[in-house]
């Protein structure tokens, strides 16, 4: 099964332009620019009714649902609140008949998941799954919801279930703007990137090499902090995530920005601070964060565009990923980020399918 790969995490990262390509296959209507799903089982009616939308889930799939909360703002303009799973289910925000939960899962077995998805069932709401797993109990449970078809995932570090919710909450964001305030044609636009993504995340992958360079030079380490902003900040966090869970490296995401209200005191010069710096949005700006890093000695990886001298000016290591639309960069940026986890990892001599201390499905609360 694992054919040319020798870990499950490796194949499942190099799956990633095929699992896409099976998130998204049969989901587009060209003709009205948007998105369909067989299975949210709403009206348009209903759907046109939500004014909030809760996304609720843990771990990896929290921050795939972080990234959803751009993603829905911007393309659908409805609120969105991102819960974890193991504080919703025992909170009691004020929610309506016109919020809709959706319930974020690669398994579809998690506890605290499970028990928060039937806390708002029981509340009345419309709650639905975006889950991997086909026939797991949340999928069961739910109302309705979009299955990502990505496939088994053994590996325990999540990863191409992420880039999978991601793609699934694009679409569910290009569906319910153009329900919406999203015209026709930025509905192509989105449509037109979306499906030339299979391709942009080959195109990805071939930073692998330069990678495992970076991985041979930082992998004796004990502290990183990744940063990045807007649809990248969400990045941050699944990256320190993987290199924690795989590596037991202490790793920090945060906002670049928030940098300077804190973890700066962290920065030296055995700290690498891992910025995810595509063009873009606000740019300049993290550009401006990498000065404050480097003032201070911190060594300085850096995710970026090719040919960007700005960057490879200030940081010691460029990691180079394809251009594309600010709100797709999670879905290229993640990519150096699991494979710098799965070599360092590898480097230390750890487990990288089995971690210690962790489940691939966590069922006790
Ligand atoms: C991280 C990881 C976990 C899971 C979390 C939720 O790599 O695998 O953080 O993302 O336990 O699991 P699911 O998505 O199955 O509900």
């Amino acid at each position: 099964e694992l054919g040319d790969f020798e870990h499950y995490m490796l194949k499942e990262i190099f799956e990633q332009p095929q699992t896409i390509e099976n998130a998204m296959r049969g989901r587009f209507d060209e003709d009205e620019a948007t998105a369909k799903f067989g299975g949210l089982n709403l009206t348009p009616q209903q759907l046109r009714r939500v004014d909030r939308i809760v996304l609720t889930a843990c771990g990896t799939s929290w921050h795939a649902g972080l990234v959803g909360e751009y993603l829905l703002e911007e393309f659908a303009r409805i609120p969105v609140e991102v819960e974890y799973a193991s504080e919703l289910r025992y909170r009691n925000p004020p929610l309506t008949d016109r919020t809709m939960v959706f319930a974020i899962t690669q398994s579809g077995e998690t506890a605290d998941t499970l028990a928060a998805m039937r806390e708002c069932k029981r509340k009345g709401l419309s709650t639905l799954a975006i889950c991997n797993v086909v026939g797991s109990s949340i999928a069961r449970e739910a109302d309705g919801g979009i299955y990502l078809h990505a496939g088994p995932e053994i590996g325990v570090a999540s990863t191409k279930a992420f880039t999978s919710q991601v793609t699934a909450l694009v679409m569910l964001s290009l569906f319910l703007g153009r329900m919406r305030h999203l015209s026709y044609q930025a509905g192509k636009r989105i449509i037109r990137s979306l499906k030339a993504m299979p391709e942009t995340i080959a195109k990805t992958l071939e930073c692998h090499d330069q990678v495992q360079e970076v991985a041979s030079r930082y992998w004796n380490l004990e502290n990183f902090l990744y940063l990045g902003r807007l649809y990248n900040f969400p990045v941050a966090l699944e990256g320190a995530l993987k290199l924690k869970e795989i590596s037991y490296i202490h790793a920090e995401g945060y906002p670049a920005a928030e940098m300077k209200h804190g973890p700066i005191a962290l920065i030296e010069e055995r700290t690498p601070s891992v910025f995810i710096v595509p063009r873009g949005g606000i740019y300049p700006k993290v550009i401006s964060n990498m000065e404050e890093v480097r003032a201070r000695k911190g060594p300085i990886i850096a995710i970026a565009c090719e040919d960007d001298e700005k960057v490879a000016e200030l940081a010691d290591e460029v990691i180079c990923v394809p251009e594309v639309e600010e709100h797709l960069q999670p879905l290229v940026t993640s990519i150096p980020l699991q494979l710098l986890a799965y070599h360092v990892a590898l480097l230390r001599g750890c487990n990288v399918d089995r971690p210690r201390n962790l489940a691939k499905s966590v069922t006790v609360e």
